[in-house]
């Protein structure tokens, strides 16, 4: 498939690192978004930021840096920081669920209001010298939010669109709504990516099947638990690994190592590697038991003697049966 896919944001694992190693042992991404930076009021960006999106820190794929904000003041300034490391391409975030942060206005929560999206982007879009693109969801409370924001993105320059078929209040639960998808995406006169739920090379070719005018696809969970899914996608299913468990101990190895440099302590590495784990261990038979042991370690020590023996003794995939 020549499609275009996207690596999605998720904050807390798709970071620098992770990016790096993940187009190393696997690849199948063309590009990826950067999990989101809050806009701010300074000068420099802080230095664990400023290191994410350093360009030589990511070389592997294009990149494009995320903000979140509901500041267009803030959102401009950290546009021009970005533009001056060379991001000619920022994203705008108005997709985060957490409560916290919509309640502030901040990604969904922006989106039962258009007149104020409309605001944000008449002020920023004419202020900045990137190019904007933006990542929404339906809505923030029910699917049809999204049909009088149509109006507000045809209305202004924007690079694309990226929808993730559900609500703000659904998080990360219950289904995507394809059918809302595929009424308000042929409304759009942007570029829109199809984002949600993409878990097996099937998924995809379904939604190529219900949408075959989208040629841009973000997938995020389904490559954290699978990493082998981008370039499944990328060569039609046609890939034939046979070391695919030695593959995985190699890219979890290497993103351990990259960790165990450049953070502090035990927890602070360890806290990473649980994260990671989280996705990761539902590839495998038996998950259930390897993610409470690495969740239940403090140790580095004790750690690498889990993974080590998981990899040797009991890693195991799952099997995936095509249910067409
Ligand atoms: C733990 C977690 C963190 C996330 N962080 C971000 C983020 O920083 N920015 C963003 O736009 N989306 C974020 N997302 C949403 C994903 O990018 C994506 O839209 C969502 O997971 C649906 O796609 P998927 O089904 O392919 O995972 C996050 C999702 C999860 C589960």
């Amino acid at each position: 498939m020549n499609d275009t896919l996207y690596l999605a944001p998720i904050r807390g694992v798709t970071d620098s690192i992770y990016r790096n190693a993940f187009h190393k042992h696997f690849g199948g991404f063309d590009i990826a978004i950067t999990p989101f930076i809050a806009s701010f009021k300074g000068v420099k960006l802080k230095p664990k930021v400023f290191r994410e999106v350093l360009p030589e820190n990511n070389n592997a794929m294009p990149l494009i840096p995320q903000i979140i904000g509901n500041d267009a003041e803030d959102i401009i300034n950290v546009s021009k920081l970005l533009f001056n490391l060379g991001y000619k391409d920022v994203n705008l975030n108005f997709g985060c669920p957490h409560k916290m942060v919509a309640k502030r206005g901040r990604g969904s929560g922006i989106l039962p209001f258009p007149e104020k999206m409309d605001e944000l982007l008449s002020n920023i879009i004419p202020n900045i010298p990137n190019r904007l693109s933006i990542k929404v969801r339906l809505g923030r409370i029910t699917t049809d939010e999204i049909f009088n924001l149509i109006p507000v993105f045809n209305k202004h320059e924007l690079a694309e669109v990226t929808i993730h078929a559900r609500t703000g209040i659904q998080m990360y639960e219950g289904t995507v709504f394809l059918d809302v998808f595929e009424k308000c995406y042929k409304l759009i006169d942007h570029q829109v990516v199809y984002n949600g739920d993409i878990f097996y090379y099937e998924d995809i070719i379904e939604l190529k099947k219900r949408f075959p005018d989208i040629t841009k696809w973000m997938i995020g969970r389904g490559a954290m638990v699978n990493p082998f899914l981008p370039g499944e996608i990328k060569s039609d299913n046609t890939l034939q690994i046979a070391d695919k468990i030695e593959i995985l101990k190699d890219f979890h190895d290497e993103v351990y190592q990259e960790y165990s440099k450049v953070l502090f302590g035990p927890a602070s590495i360890l806290g990473r590697m649980k994260e990671f784990w989280y996705y990761y261990s539902h590839q495998f038979v038996n998950n259930k038991k390897i993610l409470k042991k690495i969740q239940k370690t403090n140790s580095t020590n004790n750690y690498e003697d889990i993974v080590n023996k998981f990899f040797q003794n009991d890693a195991e995939l799952q099997k995936h049966d095509f249910i067409s």
